[in-house]
């Protein structure tokens, strides 16, 4: 790997990516060197085009605050010989986006994607790099269909299944049978604030478009397999899956029921969650938490407010496993929706990429 590579945020004036450039900002691997989003912000400055839109709790870094926003569409040739890969996070129609970025990776510039246009397709690996990094290797074929050298597309998965993904992954050995997940997930998920989104104030919405579908069919494509020049998804567990938007700033809860063949006991359980660490933390990535599962043995946690932070939130927090009267277990987990779900999932993509090689 180089020592420094110089990265693009398309999409940048988003939710997702001012996280990104809070994130970057003092990145030891990462050099922001363009900002690009829609027409309607190419050519002012980046504070300008955000205008009131910025989210964070910090103020907006100096150093990309006067930096020109490009157009995402018109520059990206310009764009893709200016920088290493991109990162991309936009509110697009699907079919626009599949075409946006499959443009930036025929122009030999590696896109790490926050959107969902891409997470379906056979050859483009979706990653959550302690569960499943070995997918990175289908890129091979995937720059063979693109006629690509460098370029090509990998993608995160949906924020809603990175708290229950995650700890249910190490308690795949015991056979897992079936799993039902309820997700209470953060207005900050929908690109809002309660500035933005007033009718959320003291309010619960049952309904978050397409998120069940995602919610139920992501995992299995995680827990796929590479056979030939394609990801096989997997075919159990089988997963149902309820996603209700709640009034929380930022943090998706996910209230898990479990069932496995040859069920372990609790210690057993507790004891995968502790030892659960994967490539992010072997190869010691800038992003990756120390301990990735954090169970609490307080009955009143995790709760969003007070861990969704933890491990400058990349952490996973669980808590409450007891077992259950219909299933073998119940228990509750947490992720930072914006940070582990959306950016700093993609930065810590990118770094396991960048350590790989696959920039260069
Ligand atoms: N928020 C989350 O927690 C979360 C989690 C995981 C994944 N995601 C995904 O990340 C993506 C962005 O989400 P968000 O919450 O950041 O949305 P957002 O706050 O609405 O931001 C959308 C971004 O897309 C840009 N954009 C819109 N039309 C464009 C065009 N034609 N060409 C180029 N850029 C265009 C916007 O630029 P302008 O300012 O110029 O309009 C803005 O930068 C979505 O696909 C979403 O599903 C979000």
């Amino acid at each position: 790997m180089k020592t420094s590579y110089n990265v693009g945020i398309v999409g940048a004036t988003g939710m997702v990516g001012q996280r990104f450039i809070e994130l970057l900002k003092e990145h030891p691997w990462f050099n922001i060197a363009v900002l690009a989003a829609s027409s309607r912000s190419a050519g002012k400055t980046y504070r300008e085009a955000v205008g009131a839109r910025w989210a964070m709790d910090t103020e907006m870094p100096a150093k990309v605050a006067d930096m020109i926003v490009m157009d995402a569409e018109a520059d990206a040739e310009k764009i893709a010989e200016s920088v290493d890969f991109i990162f991309c996070a936009v509110d697009m129609k699907k079919e626009d986006i599949r075409a946006l970025e499959e443009k930036y990776a025929r122009l030999e510039c590696p896109v790490v994607s926050n959107n969902s246009a891409h997470r379906h397709t056979k050859d483009v690996p979706m990653i959550i790099p302690e569960v499943n990094p070995e997918h990175l290797e289908i890129i091979e074929s995937q720059r063979k269909r693109l006629g690509t050298k460098k370029g090509f597309i990998a993608v995160k998965s949906n924020c809603s299944i990175q708290s229950y993904v995650p700890a249910l992954h190490p308690l795949m050995k015991y056979g897992i049978t079936k799993v039902l997940a309820t997700t209470y997930q953060a207005i900050s998920g929908a690109g809002k604030t309660f500035e933005t989104w007033p009718e959320m104030v003291d309010n619960l919405i049952p309904f978050i478009g397409g998120e069940e579908e995602k919610s139920e069919v992501e995992p299995l494509k995680v827990w796929g397999k590479i056979e030939g020049d394609e990801i096989v998804d997997a075919t159990e567990p089988s997963i149902t899956t309820q996603c209700l938007r709640v009034p929380v700033t930022n943090g998706h809860t996910a209230a898990v029921f479990v069932s496995f063949e040859e069920t372990p006991s609790i210690e057993q359980i507790k004891e995968d969650w502790k030892n659960f660490a994967g490539e992010p933390q072997d190869l010691e990535l800038p992003l990756a938490p120390k301990q990735f599962i954090h169970y609490f043995e307080e009955d009143n946690r995790p709760q969003a407010k007070l861990d969704r932070m933890l491990e400058n939130g990349m952490a996973v927090s669980v808590g409450r496993l007891r077992p259950d009267k219909q299933y073998d277990y119940k228990f509750v987990c947490l992720s930072h929706n914006t940070l582990r779900g959306a950016a700093g999932g993609g930065v810590l993509l990118a770094e396991l990429l960048a350590k790989k090689g696959y920039f260069d």
